[in-house]
C-alpha cells in the first residue's frame, strides 16, 4: 500500500497521482490534505513519513508546492529516505541508488504527466544494493548517532 499526502500547494498534483495509481492497480490511501484551504506541510509530512516508518505503508509520496518543506519534514522521521525529484533520471535514482521510501514531488513545479511519470519510474525501478546499501548503512548510523528515541 502506498500513502499519499499534500498540503494545498500540491492537492492538485495529489488527485492526479490518486488517479494515475490507481489505473496501475497501486492500493493507495489518501491522508490528505483534502481541500485548497491552508496547512502546514509538516502536519502531512509526518503523517506520511511515519505511516511509512511504521511498516502500515509500503510506500509513501508526499506534495507540497516545491517539494522542498516535504522532505525537510520527512527526512527527520527514523528510517526516512526522502527524495525530492524532477526528472525522471533523479526518479530512477532515487530507488535505484538510495532507496527511498518517500518520493518528494513540488506541485507548483511539475504537470500532472511528469509527475505521473516520476511516480511510475520509480515504482518500476529497483534498488541496486552493494555498495550503496553501505552507504545507506553510513546514513542510518548517522541518524542512530543522534536519535534520542
Ligand atoms: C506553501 O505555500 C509552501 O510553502 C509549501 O507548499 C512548500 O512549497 C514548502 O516547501
Amino acid at each position: 500500500m502506498i500513502i499519499i499526502g499534500s498540503d494545498h500547494g500540491g492537492l492538485a498534483l495529489k488527485t492526479a497521482l490518486n488517479s494515475y495509481l490507481k489505473r496501475r492497480n497501486v492500493m493507495v490511501h489518501d491522508a490528505g490534505t483534502c481541500s485548497d484551504a491552508s496547512v502546514d506541510y509538516p502536519d502531512f509530512g509526518q503523517k506520511v513519513a511515519e505511516s511509512v516508518m511504521n511498516g502500515d505503508a509500503d510506500l509513501g509520496i508526499l506534495i507540497c508546492g516545491t517539494g522542498i518543506g516535504m522532505s525537510i519534514a520527512a527526512n527527520k522521521v527514523p528510517g526516512i529516505r526522502a527524495a525530492l525529484v524532477t526528472d525522471v533520471f533523479m526518479a530512477r535514482m532515487a530507488k535505484e541508488h538510495n532507496n527511498a521510501n518517500v518520493l518528494v514531488l513540488g506541485g507548483r513545479v511539475l504537470d500532472e504527466q511528469k509527475a505521473c511519470d516520476l511516480v511510475g519510474t520509480w515504482l518500476d525501478s529497483t534498488f541496486e544494493g552493494g555498495r550503496h546499501q553501505a552507504r545507506l548503512d553510513k546514513i542510518t548510523a548517522l541518524e542512530k548517532k543522534y536519535s534520542t528515541l
